[in-house]
C-alpha cells in the first residue's frame, strides 16, 4: 500500500502529508496497527509487535529516501521553469546622443583648435575688474547697461561675457596668443531668445601686426566650415568699449543663398557674432605694448549658432529636456 501511495505523490507537501497519514500521531496508521495488540493473544504480541516496528523501521527508511528522491526532481523542475533562453535578441536600449549645445561647441573648438587656437577656461564668477574695468568699461560707462548683471556682491558677479577671460589670458601670456575660450555666461535677460545662463566662445589673437583684415580673413574660413561653402561674411559698424573698431558680423544666408528667406528675414544676412580689434587701452590694461602688439577679439553665443544651424526657435527648448526635440539633433 504504502509503495503504490508513493507513486501517485507529485510534490513535496504530498508526501509530507502521506509520511504523516502512517507515522503521526496517535491517529497514525502504524500507531492504528500498535493498537491492534490488544486484541492478540499474549503469546502473539511479542512476534505482532516486532513486524509492526520493522515496518516502522522500514517505513521511515523508505519516506525519507523518498524525501530525497522528490528534493531532487522539484530542483530540477525549478530549473526547467527558470532556465534562461540564451539566444533570445535583447531588448533595445536607445543610445544617447550629445546635447546641440556641446554639439556646437565641439564643432567650434574642431574649427578653431585647426586654426591653432588653444583652449582656455576661464572662471564663471569674477570681479567687476575683469568683467569690465580692464575691458574698459569703468563704473558708470554706459555700455554696463547693455548687460544686466548679476552680484554675487559688491566685488563679485557672475561674468556677464567670456571676455574677462581676455584679460586673465593676456596678464598671465606674453603674446604671441591665439585663444578660444568656451564658457557659461550669465545675464538678467529671459524671453524666446535669452536666456539668464547661456554660452558664448572667445577668441582672441595678440601679435605683431594684427588687423582688421585678418579677423574676416578667419571668421570667412570660419563660416564656411560651420555654414557650408559659399558662405561669406560682411561686417558692420557696432560699438564694444574694448574693441575699437568694433563690428557686427553677418554671414550670407545659408538656408536661401542670400536671395531672402524666413531665416534671414528677407534680408540675405544673418548676424552671428560680435568682435573687433583689441582696444589698446585693454592692451594696456594688461601691460602689453599697444605700439608693439596689437589683436582681434570676437565673441560667438553657442545658443544663437544652435537655433540657426539646428531651427530651433525658442531657446528654451535647449533647456528643456523634452527627448522629442533632443533627439532630432543628432549629429554623429
Ligand atoms: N563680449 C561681447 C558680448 O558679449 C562680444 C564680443 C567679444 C565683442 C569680443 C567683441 C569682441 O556682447
Amino acid at each position: 500500500k504504502i509503495e503504490t501511495g508513493l507513486e501517485g505523490l507529485s510534490n513535496s507537501k504530498e508526501l509530507y502529508e502521506f509520511r504523516s497519514s502512517y507515522l503521526e500521531g496517535k491517529k497514525s496508521k502504524i500507531s492504528e496497527l500498535m493498537k491492534e495488540m490488544r486484541n492478540l493473544a499474549p503469546e502473539e504480541r511479542a512476534g505482532y509487535g516486532k513486524s509492526v516496528n520493522e515496518l516502522k523501521e522500514w517505513a521511515i527508511d523508505r519516506f525519507s529516501k523518498m524525501e530525497e528522491k522528490m528534493k531532487q526532481l522539484e530542483l530540477q523542475r525549478r530549473y526547467e521553469s527558470e532556465k534562461i533562453d540564451l539566444t533570445l535578441p535583447a531588448d533595445e536600449t536607445g543610445i544617447g546622443n550629445l546635447h546641440p549645445i556641446t554639439l556646437v561647441r565641439n564643432q567650434l573648438i574642431d574649427i578653431f583648435a585647426g586654426m591653432g587656437f588653444e583652449i582656455y577656461e576661464g572662471a564663471e564668477i569674477e570681479n567687476d575688474y575683469y568683467n569690465f574695468t580692464a575691458l574698459n568699461t569703468p563704473k558708470d560707462h554706459p555700455a554696463r547697461d547693455m548687460q544686466d548683471t548679476f552680484y554675487l556682491s559688491p566685488e563679485f558677479l557672475l561674468r556677464t561675457q567670456t571676455s574677462s577671460g581676455q584679460i586673465h589670458v593676456m596678464e598671465s601670456k606674453k603674446p604671441p596668443i591665439k585663444i578660444l575660450s568656451p564658457g557659461r555666461v550669465f545675464r538678467s535677460d529671459d524671453d524666446a531668445t535669452h536666456s539668464p545662463m547661456f554660452h558664448q566662445m572667445e577668441g582672441l589673437v595678440v601679435d605683431k601686426g594684427i588687423t582688421l583684415s585678418d579677423l574676416k580673413g578667419m571668421l570667412d574660413l570660419f563660416v564656411q566650415k560651420i555654414y557650408g561653402e559659399g558662405t561669406v561674411t560682411r561686417l558692420r559698424p557696432s560699438y564694444f568699449p574694448f574693441t575699437e573698431p568694433s563690428v557686427e558680423v553677418d554671414c550670407s544666408c545659408f538656408e536661401c543663398g542670400g536671395k531672402g528667406c524666413n531665416l534671414c528675414k528677407g534680408t540675405g544676412w544673418i548676424e552671428i557674432l560680435g568682435a573687433g580689434v583689441v582696444n589698446k587701452k585693454v592692451l594696456e590694461n594688461c601691460g602689453i605694448d599697444s605700439e608693439e602688439y596689437s589683436g582681434f577679439a570676437f565673441g560667438i553665443g553657442l545658443e544663437r549658432t544652435a537655433m540657426l544651424k539646428y531651427g530651433i526657435n525658442n531657446i528654451k527648448m535647449l533647456f528643456g529636456s523634452d527627448l522629442r526635440v533632443l533627439k532630432q539633433i543628432n549629429e554623429k
